[in-house]
């Protein structure tokens, strides 16, 4: 044992953690009750400083991205972390703290042996943690991890942030699971696409031929991008952007100085078109809208997105449509409906996606040819769907939302359902855009409200906004007030009256 002095106890808040150091181990120290608790001082996500966070229902949820661990034991509880806390020894005495610099052994007990075997068809976002979700919940039976992508799940998000824009080189995108996880979990990772499902006999049928059957299995196949459909739109210069080869194709064809336009004000659309210009690409946006995400983020936070991208330099046309790509074994340029040519090195689609769910044709299909589920994810006896490709039941209405931490609390659920439990999506959906280093973080799923209110100013963060319909907070957006959006992310689970939300922000 190496055990360092590292705080007094009353040096602690009652309300939030406190960093300390214990050799080179960042820890973090907080009060359970009259106990303490000392875990790792960062997410095992990607890093956030977890005294940044925010103390809440017996949770402790991350300032970045959301995830929650139990207090009394450091346990998950919600992603995008799919590890509970490291644990530290501590010891008081008298009003000294001390902590061991080496952490506790993971409590978790090796599962019962089961004859099952589960399929998990997709290793992004949803199935990567679902595999993760198994064996943590204790399954004990085979784990086939199927995906059509060679390498293991890995962070998509980064893709449109830093690797287009030159700022992470592909092969240094976080894997979301080590190799020697997925040896020392036995999990199975098959390389392979998957052709169809046969739910009534439980069989998979792969591209090449094989077959495989189930006891369970969970479809998690994402989105794909949807394509252009224009003269031109088969030139080798014109991407969509989903995958890390895809990423890098995109990285190799482009060089500081060319004209890149972009089709489309999704969110990818404009996270690439940050990226690109960052990286001293001449960028031109061709949106649909005049203000970009004012669905979302209202008229306001979309008009001072929008200035953010201006005042770097990027070009919106919005009274056109793009009408043909010019060019004979290269892009040229772009016509657009009004006559107007743009001349162009590269064009990226960013269109939105379609659910990838071609495979599963026999399957109940929404008419956005995602997969129905109820509230436990289940889709039929057997069979579950999650992430991007799932229609689900939330707040009363039927969603389907594609958002990073969602696939994957999706993924858990359906995990606990697959081995017999009865959990059911009850949360607030969470996601994060990045536009020239500025960091937009949006709660919940709103799409009217009566009342919008801003704290600090939108065009210069940090603000935070509340979205209001019938006095309740409907949806709230930030930058830079991290430990309110914690405290929110989980307040938010119940009815939060707009007054209280403000209450709640000016005392966190
Ligand atoms: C560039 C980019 C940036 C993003 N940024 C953010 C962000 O900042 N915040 C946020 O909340 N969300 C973001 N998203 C959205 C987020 O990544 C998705 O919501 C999330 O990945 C959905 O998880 P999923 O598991 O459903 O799908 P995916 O992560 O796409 O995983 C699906 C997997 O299934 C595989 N697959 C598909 N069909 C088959 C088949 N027939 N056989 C075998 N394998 C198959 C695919 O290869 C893929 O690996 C971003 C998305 C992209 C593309
Ligand atoms: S760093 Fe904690 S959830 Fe991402």
């Amino acid at each position: 044992m190496a055990l360092h002095r590292v705080a007094r106890f009353a040096d602690i808040p009652e309300h939030r953690g406190l960093e300390v150091r214990a050799g080179d181990n960042k820890i973090l120290l907080l009060r359970v009750g009259d106990q303490l608790r000392a875990y790792q001082g960062e997410c095992p996500h990607a890093g956030a400083p977890l005294a940044e966070g925010a103390l809440c229902h017996g949770r402790l949820i991350c300032p970045w991205h959301k995830a929650a661990f139990r207090i009394e034991d450091g346990a998950l509880c919600e992603p995008p972390s799919l590890d509970s806390l490291k644990r530290y020894p501590l010891e008081m005495r008298g009003d000294e703290v001390w902590v061991d610099e080496q952490p506790l052994p993971d409590p978790h007990t090796p599962p019962a042996d089961d004859h099952r075997t589960f399929l998990i068809i997709g290793a992004g976002a949803a199935g990567t943690a679902a595999a993760a979700a198994l064996r943590e919940k204790g399954f004990g039976g085979r784990v086939v991890l199927i995906d059509r992508e060679t390498e293991a799940g890995y962070d998509r998000t980064v893709l449109s942030k830093f690797v287009i824009a030159g700022q992470m080189p592909p092969e240094e995108v976080p894997a979301l699971r080590e190799d020697s996880f997925y040896r020392e979990q036995r999990i199975e990772r098959l390389n392979g696409h998957v052709a169809s499902l046969d739910a009534q006999h439980r069989s998979v049928r792969l591209t090449d031929g094989q077959t495989l059957t189930y006891d369970a299995a969970l479809i998690a196949t994402g989105g794909t991008p949807k394509p252009l459909d224009l003269p031109g739109a088969e030139l080798p210069q014109v991407f969509v952007l989903r995958s890390k080869d895809q990423a890098r194709a995109i990285l190799d064809a482009t060089r500081p100085g060319q004209r890149a336009v972009i089709i489309g004000d999704s969110f990818i659309a404009l996270e690439s078109a940050a990226a690109l210009r960052e990286h001293g690409l001449a960028v031109t946006v061709l949106a649909r809208h005049a203000v970009p995400f004012a669905k979302q983020f209202g008229e306001t936070v979309g008009k001072a997105i929008l200035a953010r991208h201006v005042a770097h330099g990027v070009v919106f046309h919005t009274d056109s449509e793009a009408a043909q790509i010019e060019g004979n074994d290269r892009v040229e340029a772009i016509t657009l409906k009004n006559g107007q040519r743009l001349p162009a090195d590269l064009v990226l689609v960013g269109i939105g996606v379609s659910p990838a769910t071609e495979p599963f044709a026999g399957l109940p299909m929404e008419q956005d040819l995602s997969l129905r589920v109820d509230s436990g994810m289940r889709v039929s006896e057997g069979l579950w769907a999650v992430g991007d490709i799932a229609t689900f039941p939330l707040n009363g209405q039927l969603q389907r939302i594609e958002h990073w931490r969602l696939a994957q609390q999706h993924a858990r659920i359906a995990a606990a359902n697959m081995l017999g439990g009865d959990e059911h999506y009850l949360d607030v959906p969470y996601f994060w855009t990045w536009h020239f280093g500025t960091n937009y973080d949006y709660l919940g799923h709103a799409d009217a409200w009566d009342e919008v209110e801003f704290k600090g100013d939108p065009y210069h963060p940090p603000f935070i906004g509340l979205f209001g319909r019938n006095g309740v907070v409907a949806a709230a957006i930030a930058c830079d007030e991290e430990r309110a959006m914690a405290m929110l992310a989980e307040r938010m689970k119940q009815p939060l009256p707009v007054d209280e939300a403000w209450r709640l922000i000016r005392d966190v």
